[in-house]
């Protein structure tokens, strides 16, 4: 796998950069040669990545956004190309999960979850599509989860938002594929991050949760980057539609 191919003169757009994935997606962009526009609500997070974009060499610019709000989309794809001049990449990265069953979980918690993981991506690929369609060219990469092919118990929110993006991933494909846009997603298994810090922080529940991957650990970020470099460049140029599921075995089971 040739993870180090050029993306020279590209810009991406990565949504949820400040920490966690979307920081290792952005920097993995700029190590191919990418400029990259970073987006989530933490600015000061988004402002320790930009300085590590900068430091190889690449722009960076730094745009708070709520991925739900429709106006602040609209914003970010509009501050991005005219602040780095185009826009070619989107990665579709921003997510929450709650892990309360059904029963204890709030509709607020549901919607929340639905809102940020689905409606976010929704709104972001709309606002990106209409530079990308006229454009005639554009990759844009969401980030699903091997949830989106498991029942998990009290994970039903976060379960049917990651289906949901993969059943977009496929529609969006097929709809822009005559536009030379490709359209596809990644689906982490279990990756060291925030998001799953509490049951980090709980050896019996983590050893639990990793006698169910056939790998027997946690990915590390840098080996789910280069399937991301790949499907943002032109290696992807035939492939649209596609989910890559990199997981360590645990949907293979
Ligand atoms: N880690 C895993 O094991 C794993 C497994 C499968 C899939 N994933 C998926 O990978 C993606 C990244 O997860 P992660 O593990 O890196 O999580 P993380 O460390 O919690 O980071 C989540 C990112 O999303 C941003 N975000 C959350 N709500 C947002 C909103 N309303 N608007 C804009 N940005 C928002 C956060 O920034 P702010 O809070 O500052 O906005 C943060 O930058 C998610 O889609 C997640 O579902 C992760």
């Amino acid at each position: 796998m040739n993870g180090t191919q050029t993306l020279d003169g590209k810009t991406a757009i990565v949504t949820g950069a400040g920490r966690g994935l979307g920081r290792a997606m952005a920097l993995a962009l700029a190590d191919a040669g990418a400029s990259v526009a970073l987006a989530a609500r933490s600015k000061n997070q988004l402002e320790a990545v930009a300085v590590e974009v900068e430091h190889r060499g690449r722009r960076a610019i730094v745009v708070p956004t709520d991925v739900t709000d429709a106006d602040a989309v609209q914003d970010l794809v509009d501050t991005t190309v005219a602040g780095l001049g185009g826009l070619d990449i989107l990665v579709n990265n921003s997510g929450v999960i709650d892990s309360r069953s059904l029963l204890e979980q709030d509709p607020t918690e549901w919607d929340r979850v639905i809102a940020t993981n689905v409606r976010g991506t929704y709104l972001a690929t709309r606002a990106a599509g209409a530079h990308l369609v006229p454009q005639g060219s554009g990759k844009i990469i969401n980030i699903a989860s091997n949830f989106a092919f498991q029942g998990v118990v009290n994970h039903a929110a976060y379960c049917a938002s990651k289906a949901a993006i993969v059943a977009f991933t496929r529609s969006m494909a097929v709809e822009w594929a005559r536009f030379g846009i490709q359209v596809n997603a990644l689906a982490p298994g279990y990756f060291a991050t925030d998001m799953n810090a509490e049951l980090r922080a709980d050896p019996e529940a983590l050893a639990k949760v990793l006698r169910a991957v056939p790998a027997r650990r946690m990915g590390k970020a840098e080996e789910l980057s280069p399937w991301l470099v790949l499907l943002a460049g032109p290696a992807s140029d035939f492939m649209t539609g596609q989910t890559i599921v990199v997981d360590g075995g645990q949907t293979a089971r």
